[in-house]
């Protein structure tokens, strides 16, 4: 891990974001928990992105699936046949790893160093020994090229054997009875399997769209970078049913909108590209991910897949139940095809906070503050009494009480001024507003802007307003 990620890291355990889960007990592999910064931070990622789909757009409405779903879905889907890695393990060190990403790795070294050509040639190999699914042809690319583990530096290597991804766990009583259920691996099956449900009962007309934000389980076998990638996330996806004939049209406009949506939370542009999928799923006809520089590279933030009909169609095969709807304007029954956005919001909230987190350097003095757009920010604004005497505190929790049904607000009266602003920038909050002697004569305070430092003198009545304005999104 790099140096920018570790401060990041630290930052957000240091400052009540993110911990790592059970840490008492030395934390569990790729789960974390978020604190009292982190849940803000996070909720408000998830408002922004279900207010854009279901609220400004007519067409999309949301649900709330269960995370168990009867085990044929994962059948259907295919899942329980695709959803496998090919994984290796280092017989010394007894560590396993994603063979894949181990080639792909010892590539990027070499992108690195210049050598674009060997870095091209490798991961072309790789792609075509996975084409194939020629896992002993991975195993002898990974001897052949002196791949060694990170862990014990040897290349002792067992064979690569698909692994699959999914958490599996028992319903009804033990032993006699007990079914194996899935944890489901991503949100969009609970759409799916709704898909008539939800037209019928919200009367949508194709082309239409459901959402869903919710918690998915994936047993990662490389699990590093933090929460990049985590055994236990949540998910933000929306498929969009659409005439067949039409998806190409509708996953570009899709792939538009959802860049917009990033730029408009202030995620610079030179940070995100498209990536186009060169090899694609089983059941997709194209495919795309918006990727931010995170600081360990470009990688993967959101997908746009153009999913075809593939989902629905195998889910009347195996329920034996028609999927179909009529559509009004062409006089015709047919499958939709679906064009899906999936976001993983534990990737946005680390976006968001790589995006934020800014050094500076000033009069050799370090100030270390998160940028966040004001709509994310956990805290809205900290509202600090000069002093502790004099009726200033009580002048300070007046305005609290004005505030603080409509934003998240903090209070804070002690140490000094120069303290709290810190304490602020630490966290990310926009605005500190300092209530001083001058306010109990003629209620004005001083705003101090977070990215700035500069302060101006505002009216107390002209707080609320400010503040919705620069949390609007
Ligand atoms: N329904 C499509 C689907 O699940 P995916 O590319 O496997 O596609 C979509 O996942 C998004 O979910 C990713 O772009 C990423 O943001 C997030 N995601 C996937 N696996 C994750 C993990 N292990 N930890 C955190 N986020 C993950």
């Amino acid at each position: 891990e790099n140096a920018q990620l570790k401060d990041i890291i630290s930052h957000a355990k240091e400052y009540g974001f993110v911990y790592p889960s059970s840490e008492i007990y030395d934390g569990l592999q790729a789960v974390y928990d978020y604190g009292a910064y982190g849940v803000e931070l996070k909720n408000n990622l998830k408002r922004l992105w279900w207010e854009t789909m279901t609220r400004t757009r007519e067409n999309i409405v949301g649900i709330d699936s269960a995370i168990f779903m009867h085990p044929t879905t994962w059948k259907a889907s295919g899942h329980v046949d695709s959803f496998n890695d090919p994984m290796i393990d280092n017989k010394d060190s007894k560590k396993r790893y994603r063979a894949d990403v181990l080639v792909e790795e010892h590539a990027a070294v070499f992108e690195r160093e210049g050598n674009q050509e060997k870095a091209d040639e490798l991961t072309g190999k790789l792609a075509k020994l996975l084409d194939a699914e020629d896992l002993e042809g991975v195993k002898q690319l990974i001897i052949d090229e002196g791949i060694t583990c990170p862990i014990s530096g040897t290349s002792n290597w067992t064979d690569v054997r698909q692994f699959n991804l999914m958490f599996s766990t028992q319903v009804g009583s033990v032993a006699e009875d007990a079914s194996t259920i899935y944890l489901r691996p991503e949100t969009a099956q609970g759409i799916f399997v709704n898909f008539l449900n939800v037209q019928k009962t919200a009367r949508m007309k194709v082309p239409f769209g459901i959402a869903q934000i919710g918690k998915a389980f994936r047993n990662e076998i490389v699990a590093r970078q933090f929460i990049f990638r985590m055994r236990e996330f949540e998910q933000m996806e929306m498929q969009f049913f659409v005439r067949p004939g039409t998806e190409l049209e509708w996953y570009e406009s899709w792939a538009e909108a959802r860049m917009k949506w990033h730029l408009a939370l202030g995620t610079p542009k030179e940070k995100l590209r498209k990536h186009d999928h060169e090899k694609l799923a089983h059941y997709a006809n194209a495919a795309m991910d918006i990727e931010y520089d995170f600081p360990f590279g470009f990688k993967e933030v959101e997908g746009i897949h153009s999913r075809t009909d593939f989902d629905l169609k195998s889910h009347q095969e195996y329920s034996k139940k028609k999927q179909q709807y009529f559509d009004p304007e062409v006089n015709q029954n047919y499958i939709p095809y679906v064009i899906e956005t999936s976001i993983g919001a534990d990737r946005l909230f680390l976006l968001s906070l790589c995006n934020a987190y800014t050094e500076e350097t000033e009069n050799e003095k370090k100030r270390v503050y998160l940028k966040f757009h004001p709509a994310v920010a956990p805290v809205k604004a900290a509202v600090l009494p000069l002093t502790k005497k004099d009726g200033l505190p009580e002048k300070a929790r007046e305005i609290v009480e004005e505030l603080k049904y409509d934003f998240n607000i903090v209070y804070e009266e002690a140490a000094s001024i120069g303290k709290r602003y810190t304490r602020q920038d630490l966290i990310g909050t926009p605005f500190c507003i300092a209530v001083d002697h001058q306010t109990l004569e003629d209620n004005t305070v001083t705003i101090r802007h977070r990215d700035t430092t500069e302060q101006e003198r505002v009216s107390i009545s002209e707080l609320h307003g400010r503040i919705a304005e620069a949390t609007s999104f």
